[in-house]
C-alpha cells in the first residue's frame, strides 16, 4: 500500500475502527514518508516521533499565520478557532507565556494534592455503579464510570459546579471532532455548534468569578486576563478554558475504558493485577502504549532546513505524527503488538513529548490508578455483557459504550 492510500483508508470507519494493520502498512515504507501530492509526511517511528516533538524547526500551524484563503473558511469563534487561541496549537513565544501560566495548576504537589478528592469520587460513582448494575444488570461504564469521574475531577479543578458537569460529554465529542483527519471544513458545523455553547457556558462562568473570585482555575485565569499586560487576551482565556475542559476528561475518558476493555480481553492479566503480581501503574501505562488514547498529531516545518533523519521536509508542510504507531514500533518495543504490562522500560509517546508534553499526564495516570485499583477492589466480578461500540474516531480513540455487569461477590 502507498502512503496517499493509507492516509485515505485512516479516514474510512474501517480504517479509524482498527487503524493498527494500517499503521503495519505504513511501517513498512519505513520510518517516515511523504505522501505523493500532498504536503504531508507520515511518520511511524517512534525515535523519528519523538525527535520531531523536541525538534524547534516543527511547529504548530498558529491561526494567525494561516493563509487567507482558509482562514475565511474557517467559522470565526467557532471550534478550530477556539482551538488555535489554546496553548496546544501555539508556537514560542506564545506558547511560553500561556503554558508558564496553566502549569502552576499542575504541578507534582498541586496533583498530588488531589487525590483524596479522586477517592473520594471513585467511591461515589463506585456506588451508583453497584446500585445501577444490582442483580445483574447491565450498565454502561462509559456514562456511568468512565466519563464521569474525569469530568467530575477536571470541572472540580476549573471551578465548574456540580450540576453541569453532565451535559458535557456530547459538546465536548462533537468539539473534539475538528481533531479529526478530514478532508472537508463543511464537516466541522457540529464541532462550531458546541463550540459556541461552551464559549457561551464559560464567559458566563467566567464573569460570576470575576465578580466573586473562588480558589479555582477559572478564577485564577480571570484575574490573569484582567491585568491587561498581554498575558492572556480575552480569546486566549476562553480558547484555553475549552481546551482543558475537553483535553481533562475526553482522552482520560478513553484511558479507563480502553483499559476495561484490555481487561476483558485479557483476563489473565487483570487476576495478576488483583493479586498484585502486576501493579496498576504498570497496567495503565500498558494500556496507554496498546491502545492510546490519543492517536496521532501533527506538526508543520517551520524551518528551512527540518529533517527528520536523513529526510527532509519543506517549510509550510505538514508531518503526520502516528503515536499509536509508534507505541507499537518493533525497533523500540519487544512484541509490540503483545498486551505485556510486565514488559521493561515501557515509556509509550501517549503523552506526547517536548514542549507540548501533556499538562494533564501526573492527573490522568493518578486517574487512572485510583479508577482500577478502587474498581477491581470493589468488584470481585466484572464481565462484558454486550459487545461495546467504539467511537467512530481516529483521533481521540475510545468506546462509545461499554456494557459491563459488575458483582461485589467473589
Ligand atoms: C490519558 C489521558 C491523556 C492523554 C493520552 C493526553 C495526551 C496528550 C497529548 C498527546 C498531548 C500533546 C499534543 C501535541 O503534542 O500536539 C497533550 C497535550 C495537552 N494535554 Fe493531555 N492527555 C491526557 C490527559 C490530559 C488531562 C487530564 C489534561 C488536563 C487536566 C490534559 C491537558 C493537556 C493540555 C493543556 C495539553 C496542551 C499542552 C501544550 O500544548 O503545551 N491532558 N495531551
Amino acid at each position: 500500500m502507498e502512503a496517499e492510500q493509507i492516509v485515505g483508508a485512516l479516514m474510512t470507519p474501517k480504517g479509524r475502527g482498527d487503524p493498527y494493520p494500517l499503521y503495519a502498512a505504513a511501517r513498512e515504507l519505513g520510518p517516515v514518508r511523504r505522501v505523493k501530492d500532498l504536503p504531508m509526511h507520515l511518520c511511524t517511528g517512534y525515535a523519528e516521533i519523538n525527535a520531531v516533538l523536541r525538534d524547534n524547526a516543527f511547529g504548530k500551524l498558529e491561526f494567525d499565520r494561516l493563509p487567507e484563503e482558509w482562514r475565511s473558511l474557517i467559522a470565526e469563534d467557532g471550534a478550530m478557532e477556539s482551538f488555535s487561541r489554546s496553548v496546544l496549537e501555539m508556537n514560542p513565544p506564545n506558547h511560553r507565556r500561556v503554558r508558564s501560566l496553566m502549569s502552576s495548576a499542575f504541578t507534582q504537589r498541586r496533583v498530588a494534592g488531589l487525590e483524596p478528592a479522586i477517592v473520594r469520587m471513585t467511591e461515589g460513582l463506585l456506588d451508583e455503579l453497584a446500585a445501577l448494575g444490582e442483580g445483574g444488570r447491565p450498565v454502561d461504564f462509559m456514562e456511568n464510570f468512565a466519563f464521569r469521574l474525569p469530568v467530575n475531577v477536571i470541572c472540580e479543578l476549573l471551578g465548574v459546579p456540580e450540576e453541569d458537569r453532565y451535559r458535557f460529554r456530547p459538546l465536548a465529542h462533537d468539539l473534539t471532532f475538528v481533531l479529526e483527519l478530514t478532508e472537508n471544513f463543511d464537516d466541522f458545523g457540529p464541532a462550531d455548534a458546541a463550540a459556541v455553547q461552551l464559549r457561551a457556558y464559560f464567559t458566563e462562568l467566567a464573569e460570576r468569578r470575576r465578580a466573586e473570585p473562588q480558589d479555582d482555575l477559572v478564577s485564577a485565569l480571570v484575574q490573569v486576563n484582567d491585568a491587561h499586560d498581554g498575558r492572556l487576551s480575552d480569546a486566549e482565556l476562553l480558547g484555553n478554558l475549552l481546551l482543558l475542559l475537553v483535553a481533562g476528561f475526553e482522552t482520560t475518558t478513553n484511558l479507563l475504558g480502553n483499559g476495561l476493555y484490555l481487561g476483558f480481553e485479557h483476563p489473565e492479566v487483570l487476576d495478576l493485577v488483583r493479586k498484585g503480581e502486576i501493579s496498576v501503574a504498570a497496567y495503565v501505562e500498558e494500556v496507554l502504549r496498546h491502545d492510546s488514547p490519543v492517536q496521532l498529531t501533527s506538526r508543520i516545518a517551520v524551518s528551512e532546513d527540518a529533517r527528520i533523519g536523513g529526510h527532509h521536509v519543506p517549510p509550510g508542510e505538514q508531518v503526520m505524527l502516528l503515536i499509536g504507531a509508534a507505541n507499537r514500533d518493533p525497533a523500540r518495543f519487544e512484541n509490540p503488538d503483545v498486551f505485556d504490562p510486565t514488559r521493561s522500560d515501557n515509556v509509550p509517546l501517549s503523552f506526547g513529548a517536548g514542549i507540548h508534553y501533556c499538562l494533564g499526564q501526573g492527573l490522568a495516570r493518578l486517574e487512572g490508578k485510583i479508577a482500577f485499583e478502587m474498581l477491581l477492589e470493589r468488584f470481585p466480578v466484572m464481565e462484558l455483557a454486550a459487545q461495546p461500540e467504539r467511537r467512530d474516531r481516529l483521533v481521540l480513540r475510545g468506546y462509545q459504550t461499554l456494557p459491563i455487569t459488575v458483582s461485589s461477590a467473589a
